[in-house]
């Protein structure tokens, strides 16, 4: 049995009898006025952080869901897109898809705003989108890409590539972990599934996006996970596991490299009223600015009076790249 298999197996079963905590941790759920999450959705709930964003969602976006669990997110993006239609959830496993469909009939009777019909559910593989190109605003994915080895990795970045259009976001939420990891964990199918042992360094993450063609990165939380222990796992040492949010934005890839915001702030403190670099970066006197990675290296080689913060992996946009 491949790893996909034992993946979909998994989550057939997680369909079948909801597993609280199954991969998940336990941030809590965004809530908004005149949202009611069912129970169920909340026990189903298989993701790390979030993918639902306010500053995303405006003007009734057409948004793509992959690995639907049990709509959660599906139900909380229908609140910013309320038209038929306005939410496509995609995933591989029948018994998802229909414990999702059951899922928003509850959350159809416990909302009034809310009506099923502005969730389309379709069987679909993240590397075989079922999806027309440039069709999707928003494209979002919890705890799935994860899991996948580097070549599905590779595929199914370039699907919600394909299928997002112009300056459409990616945004997800994934474990990530720096250090290695051995072949033992990395090869337990089960692990993987679990969202445990597949995740990656998040240098190599931002590189997949940016060699599929993103333009600019958002990284917007990082936070504690998990960890694997020796008394628990097949591992020598402790392994700490971290969980990103992270945008995606398919903007045209800048001649010098990638925007890739990790909430880095630049604060210039010289005589002059504004320091301008020419370069279309200027920055008033003790005005915080936030900035690309790129631009916060640059800025700080150029002058002495420019103080660059260190990255908070906290960035909401603005600023400049
Ligand atoms: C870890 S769960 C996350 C569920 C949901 N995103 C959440 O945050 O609760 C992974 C989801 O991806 C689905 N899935 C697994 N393999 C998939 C694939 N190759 N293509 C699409 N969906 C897949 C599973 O059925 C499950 O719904």
């Amino acid at each position: 049995m491949s790893y996909l298999e034992a993946t979909t197996d998994l989550y057939k079963e997680a369909a079948l009898a909801p597993d609280v905590g199954l991969c998940c941790t336990t941030n809590p759920v965004w809530q908004f006025p005149g949202l009611a999450i069912p129970d169920i959705m909340l026990e189903m709930n298989y993701g790390c952080g979030s993918t639902v964003s306010a500053q995303d969602l405006v003007n009734d976006p057409k948004v793509l869901y992959v690995g639907v669990g049990g709509g959660m997110e599906l139900l909380q993006f229908a609140y910013f897109s309320r038209q038929k239609g306005g939410v496509t959830g995609v995933d591989v496993v029948d018994e998802m898809l229909a414990a999702s469909r059951e899922n928003l009939k509850l959350a159809e009777q416990k909302n009034d705003w809310f009506k099923s019909e502005y969730v389309d559910l379709v069987k679909g593989n993240a590397m075989n989108l079922p999806i027309e190109d440039e069709s999707i605003d928003v494209a979002a994915q919890n705890c799935l890409f994860n899991i996948f080895k580097k070549e599905d990795l590779q595929k199914a970045i370039a699907e919600m590539y394909r299928v997002l259009k112009p300056h459409g976001r990616l945004v997800m939420s994934d474990p990530i972990c720096e250090q290695p990891m051995n072949e033992t964990l990395r090869n337990d199918d089960k692990l993987r599934a679990l969202c445990l042992s597949g995740s990656i360094p998040l240098k190599q993450y931002v590189k997949m996006l940016t060699d599929a063609g993103f333009g600019t990165i958002e990284i917007r939380a990082k936070r504690s996970y998990r960890v694997l222990s020796p008394n628990h796992y097949p591992t020598d040492e402790l392994i700490h596991i971290e969980s990103i949010e992270i945008a995606a934005i398919k903007d045209p890839m800048p001649e010098d490299g990638p925007c890739v915001f990790t909430g880095k702030t630049a604060i210039y403190f010289g005589n002059e009223e504004y320091f301008d670099d020419k370069k279309g970066h200027v920055l008033v006197q003790n005005q915080p600015i936030a900035v690309c990675d790129k631009t916060a290296a640059a800025l700080a080689r150029e002058s002495d009076d420019i103080f660059v913060s260190e990255s908070t992996w906290h960035y909401n946009g603005g600023g400049c790249c």
